[in-house]
């Protein structure tokens, strides 16, 4: 018999999947899923287009509900509206008011989270100055370019300094610079001891992280480190260990 942990929350992980399904119509998305991702990591969910990558993320910010299995988030089981308090999500598709200001979207989100005083304009402009938009706080944001607005909702996703970000796609459309400064700040927030969950398609993106998953059509191919899963299938990076490991094609 196992012997069940209690009280001592340090003991619970961040993310924990057990054999999650998740069916469209009469078609399986996500098979089997199960996966622990522990406080403090930085952890990759590498797949290419279509793998379930998003259908996965819906899950665990408890945004849709699985058919089957179980999602805890810092220990809760989730869907549980309460949660959104204790966790950053940047969604792969911009969730953005266009006929608001920069600003408005911020405060709005703000106000959700519960930030006030004088600490939520504090925010506003700590998390603008990490994406680099400090300078177009008032801007319309349906003037925005399709790179300045998912850096806007990656400041949304940082605004209440959460121990828990989940991030879709978080660099995509993002020019090599930025791409770069938002990578440092997300390793300095890793430094401080907030868990990240990202997905991504981009290997070097993946060799970042702590730990991957590979997901292909659905199901986990494998769970390491990079450097582990280079060795497990001995190449050299990790476009050649996700093949060699089952991940198949090109993303
Ligand atoms: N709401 C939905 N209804 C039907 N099919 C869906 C829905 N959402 C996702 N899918 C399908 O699930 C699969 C996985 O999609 P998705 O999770 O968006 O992949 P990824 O984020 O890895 O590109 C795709 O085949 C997609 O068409
Ligand atoms: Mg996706």
């Amino acid at each position: 018999m196992p012997i069940a942990m209690s009280g001592d929350i340090s003991q619970t992980a961040a993310v924990e999947l057990h054999d999650i399904v998740r069916k469209f119509g009469g078609r399986t998305v996500l098979e089997g899923i199960t996966l622990r991702v522990e406080r403090g990591e930085l952890f990759g969910l590498l797949g290419p287009s279509g793998s379930g990558k998003t259908t996965l993320i819906k899950l665990i910010t408890g945004i849709d509900k699985a058919d089957g299995g179980t999602v805890r988030l810092l220990g809760e089981p989730m869907p549980k509206l309460a949660m959104l308090h204790r966790f950053g999500y940047m969604a792969q598709s911009d969730a953005l008011y266009g006929e608001l200001t920069a600003k408005e979207n911020l405060l709005f989100f703000a106000s959700l989270y519960g930030l006030s005083g004088s600490r939520r304009l504090a925010r506003i402009e700590a998390a603008m100055a990490v994406v680099g938009l400090q300078d177009h706080l008032n801007k319309q944001v349906a003037a925005y370019s399709g790179g300045m607005k998912r850096r806007l909702s990656l400041a949304i996703a940082l605004l209440h300094e959460p121990e828990l970000l989940v991030l879709d796609e978080p660099t995509v459309g993002i020019d090599p610079v930025l791409r770069q400064s938002i990578w440092k700040e997300l390793l300095a927030l890793r430094e401080k001891g907030t868990t990240i969950l990202l997905t991504t398609h981009v290997m070097d993106e993946a060799d970042k992280c702590d730990r991957i998953a590979l997901i292909r059509e659905g199901r986990l191919t494998a769970v390491d480190s990079p450097e582990a899963l280079k060795a497990k299938s001995g190449t050299t990076n990790i476009e050649d260990a996700f093949i060699a490991l089952g991940g198949g094609g090109r993303s």
